[in-house]
């Protein structure tokens, strides 16, 4: 008898084959594995069922290059895409990317029409508003993965520095993937008090700079590839957030209709997810200049879907 949802994800490579995993071993879903280096998909998803076994869970997992299989995906995550090359401007991966995902999105609008779609490539901001303009879905059912993966560094660095368990932090980041993220530092608490009681206020920059550089701290070390397990995880808390009807606050990158003073924009902020998709933007007290921060970081998102997007009528 089945008891998963099923679910799709797009790019079988580090982060999407590692989203798979999770999903199995938490017994979230059926996974379908869909990519377009033929055997790929495929090799990864036969491993990941032999995994399966091991760990006794009944999750099916199946890859393909075919994005027929998609149909009737509760949920679809969207991993397609390349990482910045040595000689690669930033426009130049804006548009690789955007080439990859615009034709996914349309894949997703005909053949799993009613399904919540997770977007994880980047530059992710600009990619989640592209993948929300291509499908035509509603803004409840598109949203991307970055805020709970920068959230998951800052505490990972802050539980290291205080010597604490990470479970006992709390901390939310806003504002665009990458250089202009945003850290609401009134936001971050350790056992429920004011971090500032912790650590001064050149300690929590310094976290919060590492936290901001945190992806090219570990490309470094890798050489060849980005992070993956942990913005595999940030992937999975959304789905499960999403899947087991959490109504759970996490940050994510919407798309923005007024809040925050912001519109025709997708950046990260918190919302609430439940059953069906991204169901409120969180409007969270910020001070003067984490808001003039939020503002600069949509700004330049604005400017990067210019270069990518047609305005949507
Ligand atoms: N949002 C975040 O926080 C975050 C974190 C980590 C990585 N990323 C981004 O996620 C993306 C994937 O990273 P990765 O490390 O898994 O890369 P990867 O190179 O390991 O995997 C990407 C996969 O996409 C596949 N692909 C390319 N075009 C495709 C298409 N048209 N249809 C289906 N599959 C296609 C490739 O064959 C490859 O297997 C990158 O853009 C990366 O920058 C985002």
């Amino acid at each position: 008898m089945r008891t998963h949802p099923n679910m799709t994800v797009v790019g079988a490579g580090q982060v999407g084959a590692t989203v798979g995993h999770l999903l199995m071993l938490k017994g979230l879903a059926d996974v379908t594995l869909i990519d377009v280096v033929p055997g790929l998909a495929q090799g990864k998803a036969l491993d990941l069922l032999q995994a399966a076994a091991i760990e006794h869970q009944s999750a099916r997992v199946t890859g393909t290059t075919d994005f027929a299989a998609m149909a009737d995906s509760r949920i679809v995550v969207v991993t397609a895409g390349m990482a910045r090359k040595p000689g690669m401007s930033r426009d130049d991966l804006l548009n690789a990317n955007a080439n990859i995902v615009g034709p996914i999105a349309e894949q997703i609008s005909r053949r799993a029409p009613q399904a919540i779609v997770l977007v994880v490539t980047n530059p992710l901001d600009v990619m989640t508003y592209l993948v929300w303009q291509r499908t035509g879905f509603a803004r409840s059912r598109v949203m991307g993965m970055a805020g709970a993966l920068d959230a998951g560094r800052l505490r990972a660095f802050l539980a290291e520095r205080l010597k604490v368990d990470p479970a006992k932090i709390q901390a939310t980041v806003l504002g665009s993937h990458g250089d202009l993220m945003v850290s609401v530092k009134s936001s971050m608490t350790v056992d429920g008090k004011p971090l500032s009681g912790f650590l001064s206020d050149s300690e929590i920059n310094q976290v919060i700079a590492r936290t901001r550089d945190g992806g090219a701290e570990i490309v470094s070390l890798l050489k060849t590839s980005s992070a993956y397990y942990a913005p595999g995880s940030g992937v999975v808390q959304m789905i499960q957030a999403i899947v087991r009807d959490e109504h759970r606050v996490l940050p994510c990158a919407a798309v923005l209709d007024g809040e925050y003073g912001l519109k025709d924009v997708c950046i990260g902020v918190p919302a609430e997810l439940a059953s069906a998709g991204l169901v409120r933007v969180v409007e969270q007290p910020l001070a003067d200049e984490e808001r003039q921060a939020l503002h600069r970081a949509a700004q330049q998102v604005k400017e990067s879907i210019q270069v990518i997007c047609s305005p949507k009528t």
